[in-house]
């Protein structure tokens, strides 16, 4: 069955492309930095009500979840009635809400929180709840009526399902609501109906247009919900939606957050594993939206989820993603840098045993010979290091580390392709891809006029020649070595007007984000829209 009216549509799109700079990356003071809250979702699903909400203000207010940054409250599905009113208009369920979201929003407000809601572009919520296709400009007016600042838009039942109808209804939703005074948070939804395929190219399609058209893009599937998994299946899907992160960092800049999904803060899994959750997704600054029994929160959990450090780190003002310097079966080490100019250096053990790490800081972008002061975000402990730092670790536990007296930070990390998660690898005069294991050959530094070199050979640069890949001697100023980011995940040369590729030669015909050619750079690397 087809839902869609081409002619208003086109027309609408047409009239509205030139008054919209409202939201979205084309104002970041909508959304500075990415958001921290509460969800009903993936602990109570459809089963939220006023008590819940109004139970878990109270418990924010008072436990230090408020004062630490979590400002949001936000219902998912199921809030609503079967019907449309007369008029068109959504309605609250009244047995859920007896007083009504108007009186709900006004609770949170004179408690200091914001009021954040849920709707689906397609006909139906995924709970089967009327969805929005032909009502958007009601229900966002409605939305804004109701004192709502935030809309977490879903994509169930959207027909027909391809990613040019995904990406026509969010750029109409973002249409709608920057042309409003005062537009509304959008959490986009759309890339996670594409993820997890074994062909990435819709994925990214639909990636590409978040940034422009919302704040926030869920990128990956719902975490999994409380009570119907074992442990080990949680920690999977944590892991699955980092993963999924980490492939996509180049989408975030201030003013856009991808979106890994909630923090599952009461879980029943190792506490490790929750604030491992929590320290890599501040790594990413990504949102911090948790979905727990929050008035039931232990002392332990309220503590990790409002350590100060660590949420200065999700914060910060270059709102940078954290992104891979090196993995091995063991360990996945990420870096960034932050606004005052330190750097930060998270470890994962991965492992399912306590392993130990020593890492050189070159690998995090450091000169070679640096002497840095590194604060243990978990224990406030500081230390003076040279050169060198030693990590123990439990099984599944993350270590955050913010390095000061920093000089000279150069982007570094592995270069990997984000279907195969293959490294690009140094080897005598050719460059291959091969499973990543930390070698130095696979731990590249991109210079600004995008020279790269392996810390393995850092005189020898990444080069396209007569349409061959291969290693040589840098020479600055030859196009040959000079490489551009691009949104897409491309790596152009700028010589050859090709493409790096993982399989052929290393070089073809740049194709649209054909998975060969769609790859993960260190953060700091210029990303270039074309
Ligand atoms: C940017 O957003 C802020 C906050 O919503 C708003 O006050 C301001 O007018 C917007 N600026 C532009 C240029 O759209
Ligand atoms: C949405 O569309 C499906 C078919 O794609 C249909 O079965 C369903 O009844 C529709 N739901 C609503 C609420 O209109
Ligand atoms: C991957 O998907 C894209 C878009 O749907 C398609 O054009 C391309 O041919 C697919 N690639 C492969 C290898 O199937
Ligand atoms: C919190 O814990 C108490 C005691 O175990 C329980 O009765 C209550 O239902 C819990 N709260 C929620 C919202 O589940």
């Amino acid at each position: 069955m087809l839902f869609s009216r081409p002619s208003s549509t086109t027309v609408f799109f047409l009239a509205s492309a030139i008054t919209t700079a409202l939201a979205s990356i084309e104002n970041v003071s909508l959304l500075p930095t990415p958001p921290m809250g509460f969800n009903n979702w993936a602990r109570f699903q459809c089963n939220l009500n006023e008590q819940l909400f109004v139970e878990t203000a109270d418990a924010m207010a008072s436990n230090g979840l408020l004062a630490a940054g979590y400002d949001r409250l936000n219902l998912d599905d199921c809030w609503m009635t079967h019907q449309r009113a007369a008029d068109g208009q959504l309605q609250w369920d009244p047995e859920k809400f007896p007083r009504g979201l108007i009186w709900l929003g006004q609770y949170f407000k004179a408690r200091g929180f914001h009021f954040g809601i849920y709707e689906d572009a397609g006909n139906a919520t995924c709970g089967g709840y009327p969805g929005s296709l032909g009502y958007e400009a009601i229900d966002a007016k409605t939305f804004g009526d109701w004192g709502i600042d935030y809309l977490k838009l879903d994509a169930c039942n959207i027909d027909p399902f391809t990613a040019g109808h995904y990406k026509q209804l969010y750029r109409k939703w973002h249409a709608i609501l920057s042309s409003s005074d005062k537009p509304l948070i959008f959490s986009e939804s759309a890339p996670a109906y594409f993820s997890d395929t074994n062909n990435n190219t819709d994925w990214y399609d639909i990636l590409d247009i978040m940034p422009e058209n919302g704040e926030l893009a869920r990128h990956s599937d719902d975490i999994d919900i409380y009570d119907y998994y074992t442990a080990a299946e949680y920690w999977e899907s944590i892991m699955t939606n980092y993963r999924n992160n980490y492939r996509i960092a180049r989408y975030q800049q201030p003013g856009f957050y991808n979106d890994p999904d909630f923090l599952i803060a009461d879980w029943p899994i190792p506490l490790d594993e929750r604030k491992s959750q929590f320290a890599l997704w501040a790594s990413f600054s990504a949102p911090l939206i948790i979905s727990a029994d929050v008035p039931n929160l232990t002392k332990d959990e309220i503590a990790y989820l409002s350590n100060k450090d660590i949420i200065a780190v999700d914060q910060d003002a270059l709102a940078q993603q954290a992104t891979l310097v090196q993995q091995d079966a063991n360990f996945d080490v990420l870096t960034k840098s932050l606004s005052n100019g330190d750097r930060l250096l998270t470890v994962l053990n991965k492992g399912d045993k306590t392993n130990t790490i020593t890492l050189d800081l070159q690998r995090a972008g450091l000169p070679q010979g640096s002497t840095v002061t590194a604060k243990d975000l978990w224990t406030s402990q500081s230390q003076s290091i040279t050169n060198q730092i030693k990590i123990t670790l439990n099984t599944h536990a993350t270590a955050i580390y913010r390095l000061s007296g920093v000089k000279n930070v150069t982007p570094t990390g592995q270069i990997f392709n984000a279907l195969s998660y293959n490294c690009l690898t140094a080897s005598g005069n050719v460059a291959t891809f091969g499973t990543c294991e930390a070698a130095s050959s696979q731990v590249w530094q991109i210079s600004p006029r995008g020279l790269i070199s392996p810390l393995s050979n850092p005189n020898k640069c990444l080069t396209a020649q007569n349409g061959q890949l291969s290693m040589a001697k840098c020479s600055p100023s030859k196009t040959s070595h000079q490489w551009e980011y691009r949104l897409t995940g491309n790596l152009f040369n700028k010589n050859s007007n090709q493409c790096l590729v993982e399989g052929d030669s290393g070089l073809t015909t740049c194709g649209f984000e054909l998975d060969s050619q769609v790859f993960g750079l260190p953060v700091g690397v210029k990303v270039v829209r074309t």
